[in-house]
C-alpha cells in the first residue's frame, strides 16, 4: 500500500528525465547495498546496470561515506571561480594525473557528463579563437549520447532523432557510426577498409576544414547499446583529426575509470585525444562530479583568456575528496584488472551459451560493458518492435535483476567490485529471460 501511494505521489509530482512524462516504474528503490537493490516492498534484486552505469564501485561503500562526512565537516563549501582556489581540488588534480593518460593532465571540474561535453566545446571554440580562426563546427557520431543539456543534445543522436531540440542548436555535424553488425554502408570488415574512420576526413574536407572545430566520439557507444569500433578506427581517426588541425574529444563519461577493463577506455587502442570528458565513475555514482582533462597544448591555447564556463559548485570540496577515494580505491583494489578477469569471463559466456540462443544476433563490448543485441531473426538481424525492452527489463526485474535494455541491446553492466560468483548468477538471470524469449515477443 506504501509503494502504491508513494508511486501515485511521484507520477503526479515529479517529472523523470529521458522518460515518456508520466509513464515510470513501478517499484522504489529504498536502499542499496554491493550489487544488491532493495525496493520499498523489500524485494531484493541484482543491479546489473550500476544504475546509470555509473556506480562503478558498488553502492554503499562505508569508506566513501566516511570521506565525504569527514569533509562536509571540515570544509563543505570554497569556491573555486574567479580565481580562488581550495586544497581537495588542488589534491585530486594531482591524484587524476597519476592515472589520465599521459598529457591529459589540465582539468576543469563540473557535475555532470553533460555539462563536461558543454565545456570541451566551449574550450574548443575558444581554443581556435585564440590561434585567430573561429571553426565552430562540430562533428558527432549517429547514435552517439553525449548529454541531454540544450548545449549538447546536438551531438547527441541516439534514437534516431528523439534528443533534437528544436529550434536545434547550430553548428552539429554528424557521420555514421562504426556498428560493423549493422554497417551503415553495408560492408563488411576487414574489407571496408574501415569506411566509418574513412568517412570523418571526407566530411572535414567537404564541410571545409576551417570551419570544423571538433569531433566528439565515444569510444564505446555507451547508450547507444554498447558498441565497439573496429581496432583501426581510434588510430585512423586521430590521424585524420591532426591532419586536419581538428581538435579530438573523447567521451569517456561511461567507458572511463575501469568500466572496459582499463582505467580509461582509449587506453585499448593507446589514443590520446586532445580532450577527455569524464564523470560518473569518477565518483562510483556516489555524488555529481565530472572533469574535463586537456592536453598542455589546448589549455596553453586557453591561458590569458577569461574562460566563460564553471558554476557555484565547480570543485566541490566534497565531491573532489570522493573523487579523490574513489581513485585510491580504483588502483589500490586493481579495479580495471579484476574488470577484464570477470569482464573475459562473462563474454565467453555470452558467446558460448547465450549466442546460440534463437534471439540473440551479436555479442559486443569490453570489459563489463557487454552488449547482447536481440533480433527477430539470425538471418535478417531484425530489429524487435518498439516496447520489446521494456518487455524485457521487466521480466529481469521479475527474476531478481535490473538491467537496462538500450536500442536493442541487453546491456550487462554491473558494479566493476562484482565478484565472479555474483556475475555468474545475474548472467544465469539474463539467460533465462532471453532463453524464454519467444518470436511473438519481438513483434
Ligand atoms: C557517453 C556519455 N556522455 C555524456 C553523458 C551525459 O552524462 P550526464 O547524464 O551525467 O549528464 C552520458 C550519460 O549517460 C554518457 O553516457
Amino acid at each position: 500500500m506504501r509503494t502504491e501511494e508513494l508511486l501515485k505521489y511521484d507520477n503526479q509530482h515529479v517529472l523523470h528525465g529521458l522518460s515518456v512524462v508520466g509513464q515510470y516504474q513501478d517499484y522504489i528503490v529504498e536502499s542499496a547495498n554491493g550489487v544488491m537493490l532493495t525496493d520499498t516492498d523489500g524485494k531484493t534484486f541484482m543491479d546489473l546496470s550500476s544504475q546509470a552505469i555509473s556506480v562503478n564501485l558498488g553502492h554503499g561503500r562505508q569508506d566513501i561515506a566516511d570521506v565525504a562526512r569527514e569533509q562536509m565537516v571540515k570544509l563543505t563549501y570554497a569556491m573555486i571561480l574567479r580565481g580562488f582556489v581550495n586544497l581537495p581540488s588542488i589534491e585530486l588534480a594531482q591524484k587524476l594525473a597519476t592515472i589520465i593518460p599521459k598529457g591529459l593532465e589540465h582539468f576543469m571540474w563540473t557535475h555532470t557528463g553533460s555539462e563536461t561535453v558543454d565545456l570541451a566545446f566551449r574550450a574548443a571554440n575558444l581554443y581556435w579563437k585564440s590561434k585567430g580562426t573561429r571553426k565552430y563546427k562540430i562533428i558527432s557520431l549517429y547514435n552517439a549520447f553525449h548529454g541531454t543539456l540544450r548545449s549538447v543534445t546536438g551531438a547527441s543522436n541516439v534514437n534516431k532523432g528523439v534528443m533534437e531540440e528544436v529550434p536545434p542548436a547550430p553548428g552539429h555535424v554528424h557521420i555514421p557510426n562504426y556498428y560493423c553488425y549493422h554497417c551503415p554502408y553495408d560492408k563488411e570488415y576487414p574489407g571496408c577498409g574501415i569506411l566509418c574512420a574513412k568517412f570523418l576526413e571526407y566530411t572535414i574536407d567537404n564541410e571545409g576544414r576551417d570551419s570544423v572545430a571538433a569531433f566528439i566520439a565515444e569510444p564505446i557507444q555507451g547508450p547507444g547499446g554498447f558498441l565497439t569500433p573496429p581496432p583501426e578506427y581510434w588510430s585512423m581517426v586521430r590521424e585524420i583529426c591532426r591532419k586536419y588541425d581538428v581538435l579530438l574529444i573523447a567521451d569517456e563519461v561511461m567507458t572511463g575509470f575501469a568500466r572496459t577493463g582499463k582505467m580509461f577506455a582509449v587506453e585499448h587502442w593507446n589514443m590520446i585525444p586532445d580532450m577527455m570528458a569524464l564523470s560518473k565513475g569518477i565518483v562510483g555514482g556516489y555524488l555529481p562530479f565530472g572533469a574535463l582533462a586537456m592536453t598542455g597544448e589546448v589549455l596553453e591555447g586557453l591561458s590569458g583568456h577569461f574562460f566563460p564556463g564553471g558554476s557555484t559548485h565547480s570543485g566541490n570540496p566534497v565531491c573532489c575528496a570522493v573523487a579523490s577515494k574513489c581513485i585510491d580505491i580504483y588502483v589500490n583494489e586493481r579495479i580495471p584488472e579484476h574488470v577484464a578477469e570477470v569482464g573475459k569471463r562473462a563474454k565467453s559466456r555470452l558467446e558460448k551459451e547465450f549466442l546460440p540462443l534463437p534471439h540473440v544476433g551479436k555479442i559486443d563490448g569490453l570489459g563489463l560493458m557487454l552488449g547482447i543485441e536481440i533480433v527477430t531473426d539470425k538471418k535478417t538481424r531484425g530489429l524487435p518492435a518498439p516496447g520489446t525492452n521494456e518487455l524485457i527489463q521487466r521480466r529481469g526485474k521479475e527474476k531478481g535483476a535490473y538491467f537496462r535494455v538500450m536500442q536493442n541491446k541487453l546491456c550487462y553492466s554491473p558494479p566493476c567490485t562484482i565478484t565472479q560468483e555474483q556475475s555468474d548468477r545475474g548472467l544465469d538471470i539474463v539467460y533465462s529471460v532471453l532463453s524464454q524469449l519467444k518470436a511473438q515477443d519481438l513483434t
